[in-house]
């Protein structure tokens, strides 16, 4: 075998992208925000657009006049939707995934650059893990997660990250939304262990409860839910 062979055999196989558009609308059309979302055509969870993402990004998008200006951390972006509206209504927003999954922190930086975002930073942030990246942030107002309770062994490391940002910037608030795939999982007993506690907020009250939102059929049937969570003396 050549030197060319081998270094072909060596080269990761091509990725197809493909690009998808939200559009958010207000009830009065007066305001519109089209965002466009590069999805990597691979089954892995960080490579394309998840329902919760939509309604996480609805809700950021309705409450777009508190985020301006404001430091908005993602973690477990992906292709990072909720990150890229907030960024493009304002907000200082820094797009974080797992620092072991390369090609998601990929993702979020081709998300950036399709929307113009160029200056929007992009960091490995690993759930549960007290690196020199999470040391050394910025004071953060909003974290955002969508659809990061999804493997019950990673829910209390999501939420140790929380507890570890919510002593930092005490009035910070965790919005986040999950999809119900099981009866059994809850984070009730988690919340408490780590002092934070949590709202849940109706998709009715912010024009989510749908099954197309922003142009999307994403939605579709599944059980999506919002909660904000913070410090346990903070709501
Ligand atoms: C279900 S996907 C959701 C992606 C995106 N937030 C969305 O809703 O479209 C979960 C995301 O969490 C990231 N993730 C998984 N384990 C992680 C960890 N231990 N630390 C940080 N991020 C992680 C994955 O790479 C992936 O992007």
């Amino acid at each position: 075998m050549c030197w060319d062979e081998l270094v072909t055999m060596n080269e990761p196989a091509p990725q197809t992208i493909i690009e998808k558009t939200f559009t958010f609308e207000d009830d009065e059309d007066t305001h519109t925000l089209i965002v466009s979302i590069p999805e990597v055509l691979d089954p892995q969870y960080g490579m394309h657009v998840w329902p919760c993402a939509v309604v996480l990004s609805q809700y950021v998008w309705i409450r777009r006049e508190k985020t301006q200006h404001k430091t908005i951390l993602e973690l477990g972006a992906g292709v990072s939707l909720p990150g890229v509206v907030a960024a493009k209504c304002g907000a200082h927003v820094i797009l974080s995934d797992s620092a072991e999954l390369p090609l998601c922190l990929k993702n979020c930086r081709r998300s950036c650059d399709v929307n113009n975002l160029p200056s929007t930073p992009v960091i490995g942030l690993t759930w549960g893990q007290v690196s020199p990246e999470l040391i050394s942030l910025p004071p953060v107002d909003i974290i955002l997660g969508s659809d990061v309770f999804y493997e019950p062994e990673d829910f209390e490391d999501v939420l140790v990250t929380i507890c570890f940002l919510v002593r930092k910037n005490p009035c910070a608030q965790f919005w986040t939304t999950y999809q119900e795939r099981s009866a059994d999982w809850s984070i009730d007993a988690l919340l408490h262990k780590w002092n934070l506690k949590c709202i849940h907020v109706p998709l009715e009250t912010f024009d989510a409860n749908k099954n197309h939102l922003a142009g999307s059929t994403l939605p579709g049937d599944h059980t999506v839910q919002m909660m904000i969570i913070t410090a346990k003396e903070m709501l």
